[in-house]
């Protein structure tokens, strides 16, 4: 049976790697090229079918979402949810309050400040049919020890590693993922990392431990643009590139 995907876009933190540019504003409003980082999330997400999305913000500029969203029409988002997260407990903290949204259904997770060329369409479909499990997607990249990478045995994923000091393969895991919604049952077991975080990588290696979890590798652009100043500018680059394509 296809089930309804629902999406969840992640909008929080204090972007102190983005110092000073987000001394007074979130992230995810910084520009993108031609947009605010937060338009290109949402833009995936519709591309790829999903109308109902829930955003998760937090610290001192949350209302400036609803200012530039709204109700997300404009877009093509036919249910858009605004949800708030107090101090910085993590990704998986964050995710977690999209659980009666979620409403029982899958829902494709997408770290706001992460900006890919591909479409996610395909994925989507995929999962779609068989909503059971979890989907990560891998890129290949130079600085890994910013990111979670996946250790390998053969072609399965034995576990994923939390920016390890040296990296057992090539590829970080991005931060878009797809989850039945047993995630929300996973989230509730955690414990808070050594930076006293609920870690979606601890989420990730649940569903590695149950042989639930299956992986992509992408094939065009993947940027963190919040990695650091200058992940953010190649991110503009990127998406200034991705423009001129379409053209
Ligand atoms: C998070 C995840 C990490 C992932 C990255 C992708 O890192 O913990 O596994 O590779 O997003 O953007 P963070 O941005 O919290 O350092």
């Amino acid at each position: 049976m296809s089930q309804n995907v629902k999406g969840v876009i992640l909008a929080g933190g204090l972007g102190s790697r983005l110092k000073p540019l987000t001394d007074i504003t979130n992230k995810h409003l910084l520009p993108v090229y031609d947009q605010p980082m937060i338009f290109h999330p949402i833009r995936k997400m519709v591309e790829a079918g999903i109308d109902e999305t829930m955003l998760v913000t937090g610290g001192n500029n949350a209302g400036e979402f609803l200012r530039l969203l709204g109700d997300g029409r404009q877009f093509g988002v036919r249910r858009l949810q605004y949800t708030y997260q107090k101090g910085e407990g993590g990704i998986a903290q964050a995710l977690g309050l999209a659980e009666e949204f979620a409403e029982g259904h899958p829902v494709l997770v997408f770290l706001g400040d992460n900006v890919i060329a591909d479409s996610l369409k395909p994925y989507v479909q995929k999962f779609r049919q068989h909503p059971q499990g979890g989907m990560i997607l891998l890129k290949a990249v130079d600085n890994l020890s910013a990111y979670g990478v996946p250790k390998f045995k053969g072609a399965a994923i034995e576990k994923i590693i939390e920016k390890p000091k040296k990296a057992p393969s090539p590829y970080a895991v991005i931060g878009i993922y797809l989850y039945d919604a047993s995630v929300f049952r996973i989230i509730k077991t955690l414990k808070p990392s050594g930076r006293g975080e609920l870690e979606i990588t601890d989420v990730n290696n649940s569903y590695i431990r149950k042989k639930r979890m299956h992986y992509g590798i992408l094939p065009g652009h993947w940027a963190d643009a919040g990695e650091s100043i200058d992940s953010w500018f190649e991110a503009n680059l990127m998406a200034r590139e991705e423009r001129k394509k379409r053209r």
